[in-house]
């Protein structure tokens, strides 16, 4: 991506105060033409606030960011030209209907009336909203409404479109469908920002993720790069017939690619690096040492691995 694109994005410390309060802490970061980056970050992280910043909504405290070479402080009308944005928390018209606002929109975006129409009908109908487009907006669930909100930008169809969110609301096959759409959108050519807390929709959807914690970025990369990045990156668990006696977890313990040990009454969870190697030489061990071992489980190491190891707190909470 960046061999053949160069950068739509580039933010040159770019911060956000709210008063004294500091949401956006001199970010510098590129983001390739036609990639799909993924802005992920817990509540409160500064997500938003960098989007409204990039698509003009706000104004940075300091520093700036280029779209696509254009300066968001000088010329914030040719930027608004080339970015779309499906807002976190959409604000309709509460008197429209979906089809209205989205005809609308098309009309804005350059679509003749009769090319209008049919876009329409076809987002609409490819967002499952074709039924409910004659609801008044104050009808609408509130996945419906985020859908509205999703579908604008798949009738601008801009060169940097920008999703805060887009799914937080949607069912699971609504998910899916947004999912497959966001690559369509990137396969045909516009660069994709999407920011969201989802490990898992970071991880399937993004061609790079930049993790970001109090308003800066911790960590970034491909998803497979960030989780290599781990030490003791393969995470094997062992369930054994009865809990492990000390002298095998100190056995375990001293295998040069163990990074951690932690029992749980009869699972023993480790780790480590090379679980390929480690992993036979374990297990026979333990059968030595009269245990039966009931499973094995082997793991990638998630996002949230990640994220814990460049921030020390968990994305996600421990079941
Ligand atoms: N209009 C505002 N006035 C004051 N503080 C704000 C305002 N908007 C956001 N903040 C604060 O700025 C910080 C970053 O908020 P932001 O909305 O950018 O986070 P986020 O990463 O998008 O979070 P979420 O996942 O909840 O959407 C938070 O601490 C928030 O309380
Ligand atoms: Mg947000």
């Amino acid at each position: 991506m960046s061999i053949n694109g160069g950068v739509a994005v580039k933010l040159v410390n770019l911060t956000k105060y709210y008063g004294k309060f500091l949401a956006v802490d001199h970010l510098n970061l590129e983001i390739y033409d036609r990639e799909i980056f993924g802005f992920l970050g817990p509540n409160g992280a500064g997500k938003s606030t960098t989007l409204l910043m990039i698509t003009t909504v706000l104004r940075p405290s300091e520093g700036t960011a280029y779209v696509y070479g254009v300066d968001i402080r000088k010329d914030p009308d040719r930027v608004r030209q080339m970015v779309g944005i499906a807002f976190q928390d959409p604000k309709l018209y509460w008197v429209h209907t979906p089809y209205e606002i989205l005809y609308w929109h098309a009309r804005v975006c350059g679509y003749s009336s009769s090319e209008a129409r049919q876009v329409v009908k076809e987002v609409l109908t490819r967002f499952d909203m074709w039924e409910a487009r004659r609801k008044r907006a104050f009808e609408l669930s509130g996945g419906m409404r985020k859908r509205v909100e999703i579908a604008k930008v798949f009738i601008q169809r801009p060169r940097l479109a920008i999703f805060d969110e887009p799914t937080a609301q949607i069912d699971v096959s609504g998910k899916h469908m947004i999912w497959e759409m966001i690559k369509e959108l990137r396969d045909e050519g516009s660069t994709i920002i999407l920011a969201t807390n989802e490990l898992y929709e970071a991880d399937v959807l993004s061609d790079r993720v930049g993790i970001i914690y109090k308003g800066r970025i911790a960590a970034l990369g491909t998803p497979q790069e960030l989780k290599d990045t781990i030490p003791g990156g393969d995470v094997l668990e062992i369930d054994l017939d009865r809990p492990p006696s000390d002298e095998v977890v100190r056995r375990i313990e001293a295998e040069p690619e163990i990074v951690e040990v932690r029992r749980m009454n009869q699972r023993i969870r480790m780790y480590l690096n090379r679980v390929e190697e480690v992993l036979p030489r374990i297990l026979a061990m333990l059968m030595e040492s009269g245990y039966r071992v009931k499973r094995v489980d082997m793991r990638e190491p998630t996002l949230d691995d990640v994220f814990l190891h460049y921030t020390g707190v968990k994305l996600v909470k421990e079941e």
